[in-house]
């Protein structure tokens, strides 16, 4: 089996991919020893779609890491996006004698995890949840308690297993072996979210290139995520179409000059741009560009609002959304997102508790998911479940997870 001396992990997205290693401190932190980017390709929609053109690019990634760094990276955390995984929670009650005992514990999180997949699924997260003691109080770790009832609930997100198999498959032919693979959205949480945030219920939004992932949290822990199948991306071919010119001529309009909130500008601006057919140049006004850029983030955003209100969660993101991803750099996305939810946002940054490195690094939208799949930890992922199956059991896992001694 492949090991690395340190931790390394691969965003693979629609528009970039991205790779960090780091060493583990002696304190158990993170320092980031090596880092390097290129543009995607194979992927669309956040989903691989050609195994060949991925594997020449990780390749090529690798090869260079190795020169500029003088790392082999072999064993590396990977993201997974898929526009129709599920979410469910399982749910697990169970009497109490006097106080709580590990074996009820173990009693409650083995009923709450007993449900079967569909055979073409595959359970990719198992998440712990917080415990509930006499249907009223939320508890971390409830051993040694007084209660009558104990209830417990773990997140299940299911996955598609032949997408899973391809993405093994690929990073098998690109001499890479996969430690673990971490949904999008959970990533990027641990490396943006604080506990008090998610505790005060919040939607972490991640506005990629092809997809825009999403996952919602409250007091109890993680409760939804999600994959709606348009991104910046989208903005990018609104602009081409609006205005008759080529996608890299309309990214670049995007990027450079873009606004998301057409009433935030004060003063109107003559941009030159190029038109595909002709090779004149011409001027287009800076509210046109923003009318056309705000209606195509509101075809996101209402996609999301449908999904929320479909799953009764407006309620549960209280404290509102924490904007993340390349499609969250464009000037004004908070006042267009505060005004169309009606909530609060705020551009999510690097929590840096438990990571340190180049602050270029740190600050670069880039990077914010390679660095969440580094710190991922706290689930019990599909390779841990296997692992617990052949030497420990579940629950002793969980255990582990939670820090509960016994
Ligand atoms: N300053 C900016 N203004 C507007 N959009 C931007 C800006 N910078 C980057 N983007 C957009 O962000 C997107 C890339 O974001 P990101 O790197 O998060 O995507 P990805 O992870 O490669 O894709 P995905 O997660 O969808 O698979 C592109 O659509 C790009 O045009
Ligand atoms: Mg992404």
């Amino acid at each position: 089996m492949a090991s690395n001396h340190f931790v390394a992990s691969i965003d693979i997205g629609t528009d970039k991919i991205a790779l960090l290693a780091a060493d583990i401190e002696d304190d158990g932190n993170l320092r980031i020893i090596a880092h390097n980017h290129c543009p995607s390709n194979g992927v669309r929609q956040g989903s691989l779609f050609s195994i060949d053109e991925l594997t020449k690019t990780l390749i090529r990634l690798i090869e260079q890491t190795r020169k500029s760094f003088g790392i082999k990276v072999e064993l590396v955390r990977i993201n997974f996006s898929d526009t129709h995984l599920t979410c469910s929670e399982g749910k697990g009650k169970v009497s109490i004698n006097e106080v709580v005992s590990p074996e009820d514990l173990d009693s409650v999180l083995e009923s709450a995890m007993a449900m079967s997949t569909p055979t073409n699924k595959e359970k990719l997260h198992v998440i712990r949840k917080k415990f509930t003691i006499n249907e009223n109080d939320v508890v971390d770790n409830p051993v040694d308690m007084e209660a009558e009832v104990l209830e417990s609930k773990v997140h299940i997100v299911t996955v598609s297993s032949s997408s899973v198999r391809k993405i093994e498959n690929c990073l098998k032919q690109s001499d890479l072996e996969v430690e673990k693979i971490v949904l999008n959205s959970i990533a990027k949480s641990q490396a943006i979210l604080t506990q008090e945030e998610k505790d005060s219920g919040v939607c972490l939004l991640d506005i990629g290139a092809g997809v825009t992932s999403y996952s919602i949290f409250n007091e109890e822990g993680i409760v939804r995520s999600g994959v709606i199948a348009i991104g910046g991306d989208e903005v990018t071919k609104d602009i081409a179409y609006a205005f008759e010119t080529s996608l890299e001529e309309a990214k670049r309009l995007k990027e450079n000059y873009g606004t998301a909130k057409s009433s935030s500008l004060n003063e109107e601006k003559f941009i030159i741009f190029s038109q595909e057919a002709s090779k004149n140049e011409r001027q287009l006004s800076s509210f046109e560009l923003s009318e056309v850029i705000e209606d195509s983030y509101c075809k996101i955003f209402t996609l999301l609002k449908n999904e929320l209100k479909h799953h009764n969660l407006d309620g549960v993101i209280k404290s509102g959304f924490i904007l993340c991803g390349g499609g969250s750099e464009i000037h004004s996305i908070k006042e267009l997102v505060r005004d169309f939810f009606s909530k609060r946002v705020k551009i999510g940054k690097i929590q840096r508790a438990r990571i340190s490195g180049l602050e270029a690094i740190l600050t670069d939208y880039k990077y914010a998911g390679a660095i969440g799949l580094l710190l991922h930890e706290g689930d019990l992922s599909k390779a841990e479940i296997n692992e617990s199956n052949s030497s420990k059991s579940v629950i002793d896992k969980i255990r582990n997870v939670i820090g509960v001694n016994f």
